[in-house]
């Protein structure tokens, strides 16, 4: 990453929160130890209850436990910090923006230049109107070139309130202003899946209905709700990963080429797969999405609770804390191909992978004893946690006669680059701090991608399941996510790599 040389100013607004503490702050120190930040930089949180001083220490600490570097050198953080400042306050009292605009002015004054200001919500989604609508009176948000404003998931709860919300964004921000941040999006592999389709001829030409039999995406987590049960309660897994995160993958899977890199082209691409994903029948969705609630269960020998065990959790919740869903999309390309996907928590194995799987070849001449372990090729683009890309294809065994077997080609990031690949906020902070909105949601983008899940949504929400919880925690999900594609003649594929 490129130093810059603009100014920048980052108002984390929620700064002593979990997001600021784990992700957002170990992000911005790393860009400054990377020399990615400008010489003229600051950070202000705004936050409920924070002096100055525990701030800072609470920061040095959250750096010290987060940061992917381990701990801070205490001379390289006390620069860092130099330009570190809170102001304490009511996200909904006029005088937080005062004193805001103040700050900024002063920094400004006192670099005797214009900075780019960005305004990073971290805070819950029922406060984010007061906040733009305070921005807007303050006229922090005026500047279509130097006041960036950055929202996080869940935009919106549905596709209703999203429309509400991203109508009030705009009534302050221009679309360009705008970043709606999906964290997947600046993931190293993910973001590499454009480079493997688009910077190599060998796999594009093959790249659709005719040689790939379907694709899989599995987004699987270890952990269970954590601390997190009273947002999970109104979020659930079809909200919080399938409506983002894996439609993105999805997308990304799924795209046409773009014609250049710009921000727009390539959003456009990603809007054309979601508009063309086939719109779930209402009396249909009972066939095509499943829905899981983790119980009690044994994680790597240790018991574990169930989901409505956990804190803030309701004792009867009916929230799905597991999805499987069959999609398809009508395009040329992938006309009938099923696209599998399935998220949940409290899996066996935290593993995020991509399976294309390709179709069997037209005729195998090899006597069937020879074949008896055949298999389709398989391209696995392997996300987390270990980034990787492994092809599966057939070989001959060693010795007489001829058997077959299946042997894997890969490719891991950790091999073949010695660098450390910077973490997914580091990627879409710098982005953002640059104007590149490349790698976050464009308005059109969300509202697609709600349009998508909403008949499962609506269904669920009227339908409460009446086997919940169905999963032991610990396992893969219910067995009605293995008959869902189990109909079809398939299987889940595990993890390629697992947990390593
Ligand atoms: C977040 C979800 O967006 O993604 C969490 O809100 C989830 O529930 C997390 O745990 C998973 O992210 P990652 O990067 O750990 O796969």
């Amino acid at each position: 990453m490129q130093k810059m040389d603009k100014p920048v100013i980052v108002c984390i607004f929620g700064a002593a929160g979990d997001l600021a503490q784990r992700k957002l702050v170990p992000a911005l120190y790393n860009l400054y130890l990377d020399n990615a930040v400008p010489e003229h930089f600051a950070i202000i949180g705004l936050a409920r209850k924070v002096d100055h001083g525990p701030f800072k220490e609470q920061m040095h600490t959250a750096v010290d436990t987060f940061s992917r570097r381990g701990k801070v050198d205490p001379e390289r953080w006390e620069h860092f910090a130099q330009n570190l400042s809170v102001i304490d306050g009511e996200f909904t009292d006029p005088e937080m923006y005062r004193k805001l605009a103040q700050d900024i002015q002063n920094y400004e004054k006192q670099w005797a230049a214009k900075a780019d200001h960005v305004y990073y919500l971290s805070i819950p989604p029922g406060l984010i109107g007061n906040v733009i609508t305070q921005l807007d009176k303050a006229k922090l948000s005026k500047d279509r070139s130097r006041d960036r404003v950055v929202i996080e998931k869940p935009f919106g709860r549905d596709l209703e309130s999203a429309e509400a919300l991203n109508k009030l964004v705009t009534s302050a921000f221009d679309e360009c202003q705008v970043f709606r941040i999906d964290h997947y999006l600046g993931k190293e592999t993910v973001q590499n899946i454009l480079a493997f389709r688009f910077a190599n001829a060998l796999f594009e030409p093959i790249w659709d209905r005719r040689y790939i039999d379907h694709v899989q995406i599995t987004v699987a987590e270890e952990v269970g709700v954590e601390k997190r049960g009273g947002f999970y309660e109104t979020a659930g897994a079809l909200r919080d990963m399938i409506q983002n995160h894996l439609l993105q993958l999805l997308c990304m899977v799924a795209m046409e080429p773009p014609v250049s890199f710009e921000a727009d082209e390539v959003r456009s691409k990603k809007v054309d797969v979601l508009r063309a994903i086939r719109p779930i029948d209402p009396g249909e969705v009972y066939k095509c999405a499943v829905r899981g609630q983790y119980g009690a269960g044994y994680f790597q020998g240790t018991q574990v609770a169930g989901y409505r065990q956990e804190p803030n959790v309701s004792p009867s919740s009916s929230t799905e804390t597991f999805v499987a869903l069959k999609l398809f999309v009508d395009n040329w390309r992938w006309q009938d191909v099923p696209f599998y996907l399935r998220t949940g928590k409290r899996m066996p194995v935290k593993s995020s992978q991509i399976s294309i799987q390709f179709k069997p070849v037209p005729h195998l001449m090899f006597p069937g004893s020879s074949a008896d372990h055949w298999e389709p090729n398989r391209l696995t683009i392997n996300i987390q946690p270990k980034e990787g890309i492994l092809l599966r294809f057939q070989a001959k065994q060693p010795g007489k006669g001829l058997r077959l077997k299946t042997v894997n080609m890969d490719f891991f990031y950790e091999d073949s680059f010695t660098v450390q690949a910077p973490e997914a906020y580091e990627t879409l902070l710098w982005d953002v701090m640059q104007g590149d909105g490349t790698l976050f949601m464009r308005a059109d983008q969300e509202r697609v991608a709600w349009t998508t899940i909403m008949p499962v949504l609506d269904v669920w929400s009227k339908t409460p399941s009446a086997d919940f919880p169905n999963y032991p925690a610990g396992t893969w999900g219910p067995e009605a996510a293995e008959a869902l594609i189990a109909r079809d003649g398939r299987s889940w594929h595990a993890p390629a790599l697992g947990n390593m």
